[in-house]
């Protein structure tokens, strides 16, 4: 074997080994070229056939070439042994890729974050309050007397120390103006419990967003506008808002506000119960009551508020018959959104 042989030899062996994928195929390679039998053993073997003049450059040649091979073998074991090259090693890009589902938000707070977005754009503040609550903060600030129904054990889950969980987001709204002078404008996004009987539109477990608007001069008119525009932001520009005279305890006069039904378009269907309309919010101008439990001059300031039920828009915007399917994370069901 001659020098120019052995150089051939030579750059076949170093692109082996530096092409080896594990260490089994490494010591395939040793073996190969230095084992006993191996390739480097049999051209020293050759040797002397090698005519004298050029024998001394051949047997000069193979041994660089054998020390060449020690050091390849050894720097490509290293790199096989380190993490980085032991995942190139697992790669086979003639795999089938891994299908890796992607995160996304629950509609329910997609609707949160859509609506704090929304009105923020109007100048409100997200706020937020604790979902255990006091009797005072739930009921009492908020101008609802001891004997009313909605303290009932059937109606609201108490704890045993007096405290209970909280039914309404109301409850910030004292929060906020106990610790803060008007000017007030806030939204505040949260759980609410009430002891319901879960069936396709109730749940024991909701999700509110408050609102409040505390100034001077602040009219019904501005209640009026600012869920029209909150409506047509979330629902789309298609969508009819209508208020309807009501009653709660903390403001006066009262009102309901409904949606027109995004599901059949306000002809009717069954998560509009055929009426074509959708309750979504309660609200009215802040009972001057209100404002004098928290301090406030109900001579000096007005005040709207409001409170809707995320779920309920969640249902008529994505379509959901079944507020249950909120709640069961079938992803199957989370991914249609
Ligand atoms: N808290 C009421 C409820 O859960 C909704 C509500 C009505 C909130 C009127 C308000 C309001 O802020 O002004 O039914």
């Amino acid at each position: 074997m001659n020098a120019e042989q052995i150089d051939a030899a030579r750059c076949e062996a170093l692109e082996l080994i530096a092409a080896a994928g594990c260490d089994a195929v490494l010591e395939e390679l040793r073996v190969r070229f230095l084992g006993r039998k191996g390739m480097l053993p049999e051209m020293m073997k050759g040797l002397k056939d090698v005519p004298a003049p050029a024998r001394g450059a051949a047997g000069k040649a193979a041994n660089a070439f054998r020390e060449e091979l020690t050091a390849a073998l050894a720097q490509r074991r290293q790199e096989l042994s380190s993490p980085a090259a032991a995942a190139g090693a697992e790669f086979d890009a003639s795999l089938p890729g891994r299908w890796r589902a992607a995160g996304m938000l629950h509609p329910v707070s997609r609707v949160i974050a859509d609506a704090v977005a929304i009105f923020s754009r109007m100048g409100f503040v997200a706020a937020e309050g604790p979902d255990i609550e006091t009797a005072w903060h739930n009921f009492e600030a908020l101008n609802t007397p001891a004997y009313h129904p909605s303290l009932d054990d059937t109606d609201t889950f108490w704890l045993a120390d007096g405290h209970l969980l909280r039914t309404q987001t109301s409850p910030v709204q004292i929060r906020v103006m106990e610790k803060q002078a008007p000017p007030i404008r806030i939204v505040t996004p949260g759980r609410c419990y009430r002891r319901d009987t879960t069936d396709a539109t109730h749940s024991a477990n909701f999700h509110q967003i408050e609102g409040l608007y505390v100034d001077r001069n602040v009219t019904l008119a501005d209640l009026k506008g600012t869920l029209a525009f909150f409506a047509r932001e979330m629902m789309g520009p298609g969508v009819k808002v209508r208020f309807r005279p009501h009653f709660f305890p903390f403001t006066e006069p009262s009102v309901e506000c409904d949606f027109s039904c995004h599901v059949c378009g306000g002809k009717g269907c069954r998560v509009c119960k055929n009426s074509g309309w959708i309750e979504i919010a309660g609200a009215g101008m802040v009972d001057p009551r209100v404002f004098e439990k928290v301090g406030y001059n109900p001579d000096e300031w007005d005040g709207y508020a409001f409170g809707m039920g995320v779920e309920r828009i969640a249902m008529i915007k994505y379509g959901v018959p079944d507020i249950r399917a909120l709640y069961e994370n079938d992803v199957r069901f989370l991914h249609a959104f």
